[in-house]
């Protein structure tokens, strides 16, 4: 029976397509707040597998419209970056919650799990030809500036900036956040590991703009949430070889 048909048989169908057709009108009217919060409640229906990443996603869309701000890309670039760190871990859509949640090391076959992540959020928003360029952002955002990052290990000026800042704000946020899988680090300490790592992981550009925002972002963040200073883990530098020792950045 042709799609049309069934669609017309539904008892529901006056009331549903006039939802749709209020979606359509704010589609049409370019309405950019309502595509926002479409890819936020994309998100959070995601991040319900894992409550311990709940909010990591606006978290580190905050930050990286922070940082591109600061680096002053152009406007239709900085809402591409924006939406892309809105939408970077849509890829763990396809990752086990075991997977996901698990508190001790990963063996190498859940490690690869892990790391399909951006070339999957890539392939789901590939679906929509609008969405191109904010897929090419997800898919590099575990890339490091030294070329020792995946999928591609592309190295550089290479990497697209989105990802560059997104892999910044990423590691940022995931050093002051407790998970059960590591414990957070004292803003102080996440500053001292991001410098330890810039130009190997990082972008340094992209790290002194986060040295301009830091300040804001500690207090911001330090009024939400306690702070152990005692507890100081990983961020080491993701190596080929060292890639068992996952860490919560690289997640
Ligand atoms: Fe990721
Ligand atoms: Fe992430």
């Amino acid at each position: 029976m042709p799609h049309k048909i069934l669609w017309e048989l539904q008892p529901d169908a006056p009331r549903l397509n006039a939802g749709f057709a209020g979606c359509r009108e704010a589609v049409a009217a370019n309405n950019p707040d309502f595509f926002h919060d479409i890819i936020e409640c994309l998100i959070a229906a995601m991040e319900a597998k894992d409550p311990y990443t709940s909010g990591h996603s606006s978290r580190v869309a905050d930050m990286s419209l922070g940082l591109a701000q600061a680096l002053e890309i152009k406007r239709a670039d900085l809402e591409n970056v924006h939406i892309a760190a809105h939408l970077h871990d849509v890829g763990k859509i396809g990752v086990s919650e075991n997977i996901l949640t698990k508190q001790d090391k990963l063996s190498e076959h859940e490690w690869t799990q892990i790391q399909l992540h951006p070339v999957t959020g890539y392939n789901i928003l590939c679906k929509s030809n609008l969405l191109d360029k904010i897929a090419k952002i997800v898919l590099h955002h575990h890339e490091r500036w030294d070329g020792k990052g995946y999928p591609h290990g592309l190295q550089g000026n290479h990497i697209p900036l989105g990802s560059r800042i997104i892999a910044v704000a990423d590691a940022i946020d995931a050093m002051t956040t407790d998970r059960p899988y590591n414990k957070l680090l004292s803003w102080e300490d996440c500053y001292h590991e991001l410098q330890i790592n810039k130009e190997k992981q990082f972008d340094p550009l992209v790290v002194d703009a986060a040295a301009q925002l830091w300040k804001k972002w500690a207090d911001n963040r330090q009024d939400k949430q306690p702070v152990d200073k005692g507890q100081r883990l990983f961020i080491a530098p993701i190596l080929a070889g060292e890639r068992l020792k996952h860490t919560e950045e690289d997640r």
